[in-house]
């Protein structure tokens, strides 16, 4: 039905406005009465058997909403009834921002994939914290977040500081977002002086309250060996809890041919073998012993499976789930529960 009828319509139209109407949509269909509770029994089975225990953080299954779909936690309880077991809000910056001139965002439908240039238009951690208060869902919600883009790397720290006390009580774990590719500069926080001054000061921070919250670095793939290394060195250091990796590539060597595509971070189909060997690498650096949370153009149960047999504990996903519907994480985690019962 999705594939067949709502994405060919919902695919006229430019894909941010089709982004927004959708949350417009969902809103409306949720207000009606029984939606919600149709919706949750349709979509969100939950399997006792796909449970995980992962930063003393319990995941009734193992697939997220990546960051940049609900950047302003407006569609939270809704999005929750589509069986995620966590959604991860942001990228959030201290001051609202309006982002990078539209159009900014584009499909390569043959590809399964999105360029985006969005650059964290988002309404600012202070309208966003309120939204998050007194929200009741049953799952687990992270806060990505980062600089506005006229705060220099040198003050970045404050911006990350700022975002991370003001959401410390209203969400589970932090994803800090130093590799974004559409804030100018950002991705050089993750150089290694940089980077540990980052993590060291919001550790520090993290270390004052009673029951810490699980800190997690957001990775770029088109890091060297070297820099990831670095990368590592610095996480294990300051005990950081895990790595998302990844996020977008503005590695256009990636797609098929030599068109002269968009500006921007590559996402979806193309993005998933080279940021499943990221993880395979980090996995194997670390000898298994950091969490890492794989993401990068998983769209079925298989691309799924490559991101835990290389390495992840739990995943992601953002632009598979626009090409391939709503009934996505439903139909993987119920071929993950007949595959383990085989075993
Ligand atoms: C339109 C769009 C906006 C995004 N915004 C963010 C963001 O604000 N912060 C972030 O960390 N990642 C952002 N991402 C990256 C995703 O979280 C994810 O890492 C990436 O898209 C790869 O996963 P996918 O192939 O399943 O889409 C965005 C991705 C897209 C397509």
């Amino acid at each position: 039905m999705y594939k067949l009828v709502i994405r060919p319509l919902l695919f006229l139209f430019p894909p941010e406005f089709i982004h927004n109407i959708s949350f417009i949509m969902i809103k409306i269909i949720c207000m009606v009465p029984f939606m919600t509770s149709i919706l949750r029994i349709y979509f969100s089975k939950n399997y006792k058997v796909l449970n995980k225990k992962i930063f003393n953080l319990n995941f009734k299954n193992s697939i997220g909403l990546a960051a940049g779909f609900d950047k302003n936690a407006i569609l939270i309880k809704e999005l929750s009834l589509f069986g995620f077991s966590h959604i991860e809000i942001g990228t959030i910056t201290p001051k609202p921002q309006d982002g990078n001139k539209k159009p900014r965002l584009f499909r390569l439908y043959s590809e399964k994939s999105l360029i985006n240039r969005m650059g964290f238009n988002n309404d600012g951690v202070e309208i966003i914290s309120k939204r998050l208060e007194n929200l009741n869902v049953d799952c687990i919600i992270g806060a990505n977040i980062g600089k506005n883009k006229d705060t220099s790397n040198d003050d970045a720290w404050k911006d990350y500081l700022f975002c991370f006390k003001k959401l410390f009580h209203l969400v589970d774990y932090f994803v800090i977002n130093v590799s974004s590719p559409n804030t100018p500069e950002l991705r050089k926080l993750q150089n290694k002086n940089l980077l540990f001054d980052l993590l060291n000061k919001l550790q520090k921070e993290n270390k004052k309250y009673q029951i810490r919250k699980p800190i997690l670095l957001k990775i770029s793939p088109d890091n060297s060996q070297n820099e990831i290394d670095d990368i590592i060195t610095v996480v294990e250091k300051l005990k950081i809890d895990g790595i998302i990796a990844t996020n977008t590539s503005i590695d256009k060597s990636i797609l098929p041919n030599t068109k002269d595509y968009e500006e921007g971070g590559i996402s979806g189909k193309s993005l998933h073998k080279k940021s499943t060997d990221i993880i395979k690498y980090i996995s194997k650096k670390t000898k298994n012993k950091l969490t890492i949370i794989g993401v990068g153009g998983i769209y079925d149960h298989k691309t799924m499976i490559d991101k835990f047999n290389a390495g992840a504990s739990l995943v992601q996903i953002y632009t598979g789930w626009i090409y391939e519907g709503p009934g996505l994480i439903k139909k993987m985690n119920k071929i993950m529960v007949n595959e383990l019962s085989k075993n």
